[in-house]
């Protein structure tokens, strides 16, 4: 079978690491896109076609590199990720994760428009859920916050491109990743690993009571795997699909799993309750894609925490120094 040549951005990521793996090992030609920042790489298990450092904010060097690579697939997983840094700086925010997403999608009209394009939605595209029991993909996407206005306006932008302009596009919208590679310190479930290391009580910033998915992160590559071959198969030009879990969990009660694995249930948490521009509920029903595409998620909370807890405690020395 012919060998695809795909772009991978925000490669160095959580997810993008161990789906590069997964693409790399179904013999294609990976290029990786990333922001000149630490050595990340040194956690690539294998070795890509090509790392190119730059921002995808410049759309001169998204489009050289499509056209000297002759890309036929770009998954767009780069963005700025944390919800307090966009709360903090807003513009930075939708100039990277709106504008840098028009910049593929124009890049990708103007070069060669049957090139396939995967975008990293999320549930927080949704906004709120009020009075419903879960989000199916056909809801409207209400969103408030920074962050999750940037999804959501970049997830309608796709759906427009692809209407308009017939490109190929995937949009998966998924519940909390997590798992081993997770460079995102403050993030819940590495923050409260490291935090359980330490022997310090966690902070929880929230009430704690926000529910929220919680989906491993092999299992998202596999769900971006399968989106990627139907559209490669499929005469339909847009997918969109949820991708996420049954674990539907409080920060208390991911911060309790933690501390029972960890042995160490006396460092109770103390809650902060100063947050308060945060979602209160999120729930995803991915049953389209575990019909359309036969996934669903195979590793439980229990497992993917335990996977979590081993390597960070391998790591975080190292991680910390950064
Ligand atoms: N992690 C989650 O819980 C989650 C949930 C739903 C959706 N998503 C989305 O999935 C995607 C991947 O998430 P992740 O957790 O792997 O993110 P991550 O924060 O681990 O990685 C994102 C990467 O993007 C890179 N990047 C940021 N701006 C860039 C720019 N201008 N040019 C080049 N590279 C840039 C960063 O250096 C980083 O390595 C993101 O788009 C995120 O919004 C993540």
């Amino acid at each position: 079978m012919k060998k695809d040549n795909i772009l991978v951005t925000g490669g160095f990521g959580l997810l993008g690491k161990p789906l590069i793996l997964k693409l790399i090992e179904n013999k294609n030609n990976v290029y990786v896109l990333e922001k000149k920042s630490t050595n990340r790489k040194i956690f690539l298990k294998k070795k890509p076609k090509k790392i190119i450092i730059g921002d995808f904010r410049n759309k001169k060097i998204i489009q050289k590199i499509i056209k000297k690579n002759k890309i036929n697939v770009i998954f767009h997983l780069g963005a700025i990720t944390q919800v307090l840094d966009s709360l903090k700086n807003p513009l930075e925010t939708h100039e990277t994760n709106i504008m840098g997403t028009i910049n593929f999608l124009e890049s990708i009209r103007k070069i060669n428009s049957k090139i396939i394009f995967i975008y990293s939605s999320s549930d927080k595209a949704y906004g709120e859920l009020n009075n419903r029991s879960d989000y199916k993909e056909d809801d409207k996407l209400e969103a408030t916050y920074p962050y999750d206005v940037s999804k959501s306006a970049s997830d309608i932008i796709c759906q427009s491109y692809s209407k308009t302009y017939s490109l190929k596009i995937g949009i998966i919208r998924s519940g909390n990743i997590y798992g081993p590679g997770d460079l995102n310190l403050k993030r819940l479930i590495p923050e409260v690993i490291i935090s359980t290391i330490e022997n310090n009580k966690f902070k929880i910033r929230s009430s704690g009571k926000s529910l929220r998915d919680y989906v491993y992160v092999d299992d998202v590559v596999e769900a971006y795997y399968k989106v990627y071959k139907k559209l490669k198969n499929s005469k339909n030009n847009l997918k969109i699909y949820n991708v996420s879990s049954k674990f539907n969990y409080s920060v208390i009660d991911i911060v309790k799993i933690i501390l029972k694995k960890m042995n160490k249930e006396n460092l109770k948490p103390i809650v902060k309750n100063n947050s308060r521009q945060e979602l209160n509920f999120q729930r995803l029903n991915y049953s389209k894609i575990k019909k359309e595409l036969k996934w669903q998620p195979k590793i439980d909370i229990k497992r993917g925490i335990e996977r979590s807890i081993i390597w960070y405690t391998k790591n975080y020395k190292n991680l910390k120094k950064k």
